[in-house]
């Protein structure tokens, strides 16, 4: 279960701004409940935890299943943005640290990520890679068009096609119901595919089998993370001031609007989480950065960050809070030991376990950012695992909504990430794009 304390707002706010602030978010649960809100068409994710069939799960398991048994070790998923940050980020949260470095035998093939930049060396490494392993792929782009999963794609489908005879079956792709380059070339090559829903945007996608399907071919208990989000699912659409989503919605608005706070943090304390804060800045940068308006969203790893960041946030600026994601416990204990010589004066610490000082600097950190101005929230979960990850991403998705809602703005388009796209293919020479091209030269 996901649980907001806003007691680290409380020196910063008015209690009657919060009451007004509360009822905005319901009365955006309200737009979003009830289909009525900008981009309605885009909803579908609200009811993908209780709305997934068991079938959709044994499809992937099937696939899984396959590529076991042609004894595959690597696959590659391609995609960018909504389709590839959650699976990564599930993927990174339930994996062992160093499980590439660690020696015996893998119960899952290794997941590597592919067609979320246009770097060369990347590209050419990855294919170092690839050479070496028993290897099949995930192409995951909605649209079946954006450049950087077709460039990825293109290099890794000749290779499998040069490589092995039965090519056709080691790709999957997921694509849009009919339309699409992607979709065309699955129907002809016989690919096995998987839908995007229509009404779901790619950064809402994680519980659709854009995560779905990665997170499976990984190892990972999508069942568990299911329930956990189908919990966060009831929770978060019930009309009350104590849905988690709202009063989250609720604050982050308050703190926007009234206290001028223009930057959100959102802060973890484990690095497992890294790439929950790389999926979290597009959920919220790409729903609620328009219109010249939005909280611009970044992140930290704690105590990593505290030693690069942790001057500015304490003492530079104050533009931002922070929003951290607390998890209660860890699952592995390392104790530290007593030393004699006590040279680095560690003794005091001795027989505690590390989780206790990573608890102790979050408590201190979060009482010097308060001191420093820098009002919190803090998300908690109890451990780090499918079922609460699967909370986290439905809380999230739902906060979004509500919070774009009562920014008026759209939560489900991004009509500006197509800027770059025709700059891009204007100096790429694309064909099409003759007087655009002609245009941007003239300004260089
Ligand atoms: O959230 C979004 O809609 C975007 O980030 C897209 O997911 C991203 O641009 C990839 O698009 P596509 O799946 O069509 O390749």
């Amino acid at each position: 279960m996901v649980k907001v304390n806003l007691g680290g707002c409380v020196p910063f706010v008015k209690d009657a701004d919060s009451e007004v602030y509360v009822k905005k978010a319901l009365d955006a649960l309200d737009v979003l409940e009830s289909g009525s809100g900008a981009g309605n068409d885009f909803i579908g994710w609200k009811h993908l935890p209780s709305g997934t069939p068991e079938s959709l799960i044994a499809e992937c398991e099937a696939v899984r299943d396959c590529w076991a048994g042609k004894g595959v070790d690597l696959v590659v998923v391609i995609g960018i943005g909504g389709s590839y940050l959650g699976a990564r980020c599930a993927i990174e949260a339930l994996s062992h640290s160093f499980a590439k470095q660690l020696s015996g035998k893998k119960d899952a093939p290794e997941v590597v990520f592919a067609g979320n930049n246009l770097s060369e060396d990347y590209l050419a490494e990855l294919m170092d890679l690839v050479s070496e392993r028993n290897a099949a792929t995930v192409v995951i782009s909605k649209s079946g068009t954006t450049t950087e999963p077709a460039v990825a794609f293109r290099v890794i489908k000749e290779h499998i096609e040069k490589t092995y005879a039965d090519a056709s079956e080691r790709i999957v792709a997921i694509t849009d119901a009919r339309k699409g380059a992607l979709k065309t070339l699955s129907t002809q090559e016989g690919y096995k595919t998987f839908v995007v829903p229509d009404n779901v945007g790619g950064r809402y996608s994680v519980l659709t089998p854009v995560g779905i399907l990665p997170i499976v071919l990984a190892g990972f208990d999508i069942r568990a993370m299911l329930a956990g989000a189908r919990e966060m699912e009831k929770a978060c659409s019930e009309r009350s001031a104590d849905n988690p989503a709202v009063r989250y919605a609720a604050m982050r608005n308050l703190l926007y609007s009234i206290l001028g706070k223009k930057v959100e943090i959102l802060v973890a304390y484990n690095p497992k989480l890294q790439y929950l804060g790389e999926w979290w800045k597009q959920l919220f940068g790409e729903s609620e950065g328009k219109e010249l308006k939005g909280i611009f969203p970044a992140s930290v790893n704690f105590t990593t960050d505290l030693h690069s960041m942790g001057q500015f946030i304490q003492e530079g600026e104050r533009i931002m809070f922070e929003t951290v994601v607390s998890v209660a416990s860890c699952d592995r204990s390392v104790v530290i030991g007593s030393d004699p010589q006590n040279l680095d004066q560690l003794n005091y610490l001795a027989g505690q376990h590390v989780e206790h000082c990573n608890a102790m600097a979050q408590l201190g950190t979060t009482l010097a950012h308060i001191d420093g101005g820098v009002p919190q929230i803090e998300i908690s979960v109890e451990k780090l695992d499918a079922y609460n990850l699967g909370g986290l991403f439905q809380f999230f998705e739902y906060a979004c909504g509500i919070s774009a809602y009562v920014l008026g703005i759209n939560p489900f388009n991004q009509p500006g990430v197509e800027a770059y796209k025709k700059n891009m293919f204007a100096l790429l020479e694309k064909p099409g794009y003759e007087e655009q091209t002609k245009a941007i030269k003239e300004r260089l």
